[in-house]
């Protein structure tokens, strides 16, 4: 956070800074440290690193011997969470990293630097010593040594950052500050999110900013192309006026000062020098467009805030009847069953003559690939792959020209899927993401996509980002089978279905009462096991990530046909055993699965239709819910799991959107 000509009190800055990382501490939060430099009077910093959670950083911090009244015109403040990659959660390895004692660079950093042991290596040879065992300090030291070898002394912060990065392999996100460079601040990413948010009260010079590019001739040229306000470089806001920047991983942690920001591309370097924001790059690449977008946010503080909830899964999990409705707005007629895409429209055709789609994503993002895959199938009568992002690159999947790959991701970030997507790119496959974050990565470098329109999701486990990923690529799936004539009762029944939707979601909600019950049953179980077929294969799957991640019990998926060749050896009357029995074309082999369960002495809990008496009486427990079309049963049949594990991990007595060790965007490889 900078502000400039924008009278503020330390506490201010301070308070700014620590809500700034809570409102991203779903992104991880094994540690976190703070910085308050004191611009004004640049020789003395003060450096704040504490361990975990949040209450003990904003304790000690106020509880420090400082003024917090003192009031700054100019100030930069940094602040960072962690989620460990390289070290343990510990104080010396939060970040913000150092280069010397002295603070002369301080960077923080998200992401992980492959050669970090080189650089290392290098500049400890040098005479650098290294107190902390992660691989950002690499950075801030070797930010040290290209400043004090530096050949000319007027070397902008810019540039300094620009040549830093030269020497950097790996993902990162960087925010620079420094001693030498009093008021002024640099950031950079490459693979890493990384986008500023602007306030001013004073108008803007440009809804553009133009990039400038240090390599001269035809490159600069084109940059030239764009308007300038200054000289040569862009600047805003103009005259000098007060403004206060924010750069930020995502937008959640600035919407509540600025709905104004712009995403940063990969290797763009961002200065604020004297108030003035200018964008740099070495040189311009093929397709990239020489301008950044000042963009206008839609998000309300209000969506990334927990309301009347105890966390933000819960809230997340009661807000589905109206986040498929969100996804389905101005997409989906159901008066004349038709199905509209905007972001697809250039590209449907092509994809139409597509010979394979394939849908590559990571963990619950991978779960609504597997639960649509079946209805893909049948309505664009393509052969449809499924793929986790990183064993997909593992393989070295075999990708052509005439494949459409789709990449589904929540946070759009996602370190696997976003290599995959550029290996995708590579091989000329036509590309499209499904995303829940507008300006993200996989949105900004797809060919096309489906903004699924969710809302943010803060609570770590994903809860309905997925129904509505689930119900997007229904929405493509009916979009490819528009014309044809055949499919047209089958396309009939399903936009019907997703019309009663959001009512049918509401009933299987007003079950939260009687599944907190079930939970107080279970929740002192090691293991739950979760069994289906078909559609709910996905569902078990689904159902058993959010238990395994939230409650930290062991939990399993377990596809019903493959029961019988090793999972039934797990069952006995100790065992707890979920069923998904719908009345769909496996309910036959469903009801097979119960009565070999049964007969192992399993006592099964099944999640079946509300009418079916003969389910409800073949088990020990059910949970009822509305029946619906086939195809869309498995959004209905996911919410009793997702308040399930919702309950258990309240009884176990653990931070329900907080789990240990894992992060909300997975931006590390
Ligand atoms: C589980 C969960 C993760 C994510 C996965 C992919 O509840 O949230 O499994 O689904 O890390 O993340 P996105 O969808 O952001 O690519």
């Amino acid at each position: 956070y900078l502000n400039y000509h924008v009278p503020r009190t330390r506490r201010e800055i301070l308070e700014i800074l620590i809500k700034g990382l809570q409102r991203l501490e779903y992104r991880g939060y094994d540690s976190a440290g703070e910085t308050d430099p004191r611009l004004n009077c640049s020789c003395f910093y003060l450096l704040f690193k504490f361990i975990s959670i949040f209450f003990s950083l904003t304790e000690k911090l106020f509880k420090q011997d400082i003024d917090l009244d003192v009031e700054f015109d100019v100030h930069l403040g940094i602040a960072h969470t962690r989620w460990a990659t390289h070290g343990v959660p510990s104080p010396m390895n939060s970040h913000p990293q150092r280069s010397d004692k002295n603070n002369e660079f301080i960077v923080i950093h998200n992401g992980i630097i492959t050669n970090y042991k080189d650089l290392k290596k290098f500049l400890e040879s040098k005479g650098y010593e290294f107190e902390s065992e992660t691989d950002t300090e690499s950075i801030a030291k070797l930010t040290k040594y290209m400043y004090d070898n530096r050949e000319n002394d007027d070397l902008s912060f810019a540039t300094l950052v620009e040549r830093v990065i030269q020497q950097l392999e790996g993902a990162f996100a960087l925010v620079f500050k420094s001693v030498h460079y009093p008021g002024e601040a640099v950031g950079t990413r490459r693979g890493g999110p990384l986008l500023m948010g602007v306030r001013s009260d004073h108008k803007l010079s440009s809804d553009h900013i133009p990039v400038l590019y240090r390599s001269s001739g035809k490159d600069k040229k084109s940059c030239n192309s764009i308007p300038r306000t200054d000289q040569d470089t862009c600047l805003f806001p103009v005259d000098e006026k007060a403004v206060e920047y924010f750069f930020a991983s995502d937008a959640s942690a600035v919407i509540e000062h600025t709905n104004r920001v712009i995403f940063l591309e990969d290797d763009d370097v961002a200065a604020v020098v004297e108030g003035r924001l200018s964008i740099h790059r070495i040189k311009r690449s093929a397709g990239d467009y020489p301008a950044r977008a000042i963009q206008t946010l839609q998000m309300e503080l209000q969506q990334i805030m927990k309301g009347n909830f105890s966390a933000f899964m819960q809230k997340e999990i009661f807000e589905q009847p109206e986040s498929v409705v969100n996804t389905m707005r101005g997409r989906v007629n159901f008066d004349d069953n038709t199905v509209i895409l905007g972001g697809l429209k250039d590209h449907i055709k092509e994809i139409q003559r597509c010979r394979r789609l394939i849908l590559i994503a990571c963990g619950t993002s991978y779960h609504a690939g597997v639960a649509t895959r079946q209805v893909l199938e049948e309505l664009t009568e393509l052969p449809v792959m499924v793929e986790l992002a990183s064993d997909f690159l593992d393989r070295n999947t075999p990708v052509f020209r005439d494949d459409v790959c789709f990449f589904i991701s929540q946070s759009g970030e996602t370190a696997d899927s976003l290599m995959a997507l550029r290996y995708c790119k590579e091989r000329s496959a036509l590309t499209v993401g499904i995303t829940n974050t507008v300006g993200s990565s996989i949105s900004r470098e797809t060919d096309c996509g489906v903004h699924i329109n969710a809302g943010p999701e803060i609570g770590v486990a994903s809860t309905k980002a997925y129904t509505s990923q689930f119900v997007a690529l229904i929405m493509f799936a009916l979009l490819m089978c528009d014309d044809r004539i055949s499919m047209q009762p089958r396309r009939r029944e399903i936009i019907q279905g997703l019309r009663v939707l959001p009512d049918l979601i509401k009933e299987v909600l007003s079950l939260d009462d009687e599944i907190q019950k079930l939970a107080a049953e279970l929740y002192e179980n090691k293991s739950v096991l979760i069994m289906g077929r078909g559609y709910h294969y996905a569902t078990c799957l689904e159902g058993a990530l959010k238990i395994k991640e939230i409650t930290y019990m062991h939990s399993e998926g377990i596809l019903a046909g493959e029961l019988k060749h090793g999972p039934l050896a797990l069952v006995d009357k100790l065992m707890p055993v979920i069923m998904i029995i719908m009345r769909d074309h496996t309910y036959t082999k469903c009801q097979n699965a119960l009565q070999q369960v049964v007969a192992r002495q399993g006592r099964p809990i099944v999640i079946c239709d509300k009418d079916d008496q003969e389910t409800i009486r073949n088990s020990c427990r059910s949970i009822k819910v509305p029946q619906c079309v086939d195809c869309l049963q498995g959004i209905l049949s996911v919410i009793p799991l997702q308040l399930l594990s919702f309950h258990l991990a309240v009884l176990r007595g653990y931070d329900v959107d907080c789990p240990r060790n894992l992060a909300k965007s997975v931006t590390v490889e």
